[in-house]
């Protein structure tokens, strides 16, 4: 069964709207929809579809405007992109051109962001469930921080750093039990959630880590969740109690020289009214500001969300009784979120006389044989004939990097925009490469 679609109780944006508020995106009478110059119906022709496009210029006025919200603020930040959100090598080295670094997760996307050209010192890596290998990778890099989860790491972390030489540059992830009031699936900053160290375990834990020989425990780091979109309450409450803490740990005479504020600002996806760069860089200020401390940020959403689109083509519309089905050549292995959290994603379609054509409710759905294999219920779409084109947007985030290769289809093509050029910056993956590494037991006959 499929999860029922959730219920809103403002209309739908109309196509409008969408656009107005998408500043990279413009529906040209003849061309039809373009990311920045170039029409997608172009890059459907050269690349096919599905693909995933991205812009640099919304990638990079997004860096920049949220590198300015806390320079206004007065505040010395670093800000780490989270690279989870989009791995692409080509979005990691843009914005590590505007000045970011990377906050990592994985050995993969460690590997990833030193590929893209981030130095060492510019990554954080996070994550609750760091392997040995992980850690000793880490150190050997020599990055400028390891954001421990827990008691345990923090021994694990020490005996492999001594055994190596070294002392780790860590800080303590603490949970502040504050509530985000985003999807369960993506809180992470309330006991009930596997992240981070109770707040109120952290003064004992940061001792016995500043008295660990394989650590130099540098700061403190948050993050209370994701697509935080209900005003920066949560986030105040989160870099108050922080801010308690840092002078807590001052007073027992342990080091606090950063504080890492974490990701999770959202975006307007329907129409919610998340808080801007400039009033999460005021939170911050509140709670920490006059604590001198270094202030890191791991952004993702934010900053490469709404530099995405999923293009795809109609396969066929199909009709039984009374609903209307669109099948596209996504699926929810391209673009999970629908299935998986009830996200409410844009669809504009590429042909400019379907964005003024007569509008009649439609589910689309993809080829995945699942009932949650559905990007959306009743939108209000016009005709999509087969071969039409259409998009969905704000995808540039946790699009491509949760896509999966269920029912052996293989991964979409990723394409970035810059003015009127585009460039494949990733292949879409051959079916010979989904067979790559299989072979079978030896005692088959
Ligand atoms: N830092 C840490 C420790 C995180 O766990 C995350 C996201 C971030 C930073 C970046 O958060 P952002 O600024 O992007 O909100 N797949 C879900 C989102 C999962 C987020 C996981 N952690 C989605 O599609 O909505």
């Amino acid at each position: 069964m499929a999860a029922p679609a959730p219920v809103f109780d403002s209309p739908d944006p109309s196509f409008g709207d969408l656009l107005a508020a998408r500043p990279a995106l413009a529906m040209d009478s003849v061309a039809g929809l373009m990311v920045e110059e170039v029409p997608l119906a172009r890059i459907a022709e050269v690349v096919g579809t599905p693909t995933w496009v991205y812009s640099a210029t919304t990638l990079r006025r997004r860096a920049r405007s949220l590198i300015a919200a806390l320079r206004d603020a007065g505040l010395d930040a670093s800000i780490h992109f989270a690279t989870k959100s989009n791995p692409a090598l080509a979005v990691v080295n843009l914005l590590h051109q505007e000045g970011l670094g990377a906050d990592v997760v994985s050995e993969g996307e460690l590997r990833a962001a030193r590929a893209a050209g981030v130095p060492a010192n510019g990554i954080v890596f996070s994550g609750v469930g760091k392997t040995e290998r992980e850690l000793r990778l880490a150190l050997a890099e020599d990055i400028l921080q390891l954001n421990i989860e827990s008691a345990e790491e923090a021994e694990m972390l020490s005996a492999i750093a001594t055994s190596m030489g070294k002392r780790a540059r860590c800080a303590l992830r603490v949970n502040p039990d504050v509530d985000a009031r985003t999807h369960a699936k993506i809180t992470t900053g309330l006991t009930e959630n596997k992240f981070g160290v109770p707040i109120a375990m952290a003064p004992a834990l940061y001792a016995n880590m500043c008295a660990l020989p394989g650590l130099d425990p540098v700061g403190l780091t948050v993050h209370i969740g994701s697509q935080i979109a209900h005003g920066m309450g949560s986030y105040l409450t989160a870099y108050q109690r922080l801010g308690e803490l840092v002078r807590e740990l001052r007073s027992a005479g342990h080091p606090v020289l950063r504080v890492d504020c974490g990701g999770g600002l959202g975006i307007p996806y329907r129409d919610e009214a998340p808080g801007s760069p400039a009033a999460l860089a005021g939170a911050i200020k509140a709670g920490l500001g006059d604590l001198g401390v270094k202030i890191m940020l791991e952004p993702g959403r934010w900053i490469c969300g709404p530099a995405g689109v999923l293009l795809t083509r109609v396969i066929v519309e199909k009709r039984p009784m009374t609903r209307r089905f669109v099948i596209v050549d996504a699926a929810m292995n391209d673009l999970l979120r629908p299935a998986m959290y009830e996200a409410w994603h844009g669809i504009l379609p590429v042909s400019p006389h379907a964005f003024h054509a007569p509008l009649s409710p439609a589910d689309v759905v993809g080829p995945v044989c699942e009932s949650s294999d559905t990007f959306t219920r009743d939108r209000d779409l016009p005709a999509l004939p087969a071969n039409s084109l259409m998009t969905f947007l704000d995808a540039g985030a946790y699009g491509a990097s949760m896509s999966s290769t269920y029912n052996a289809r293989p991964l979409a093509a990723e394409v970035m925009v810059e003015g009127n050029r585009f460039a494949v910056i990733r292949d879409r993956q051959s079916h010979a490469a989904l067979l790559e590494g299989q072979r079978l037991p030896d005692w088959a006959t």
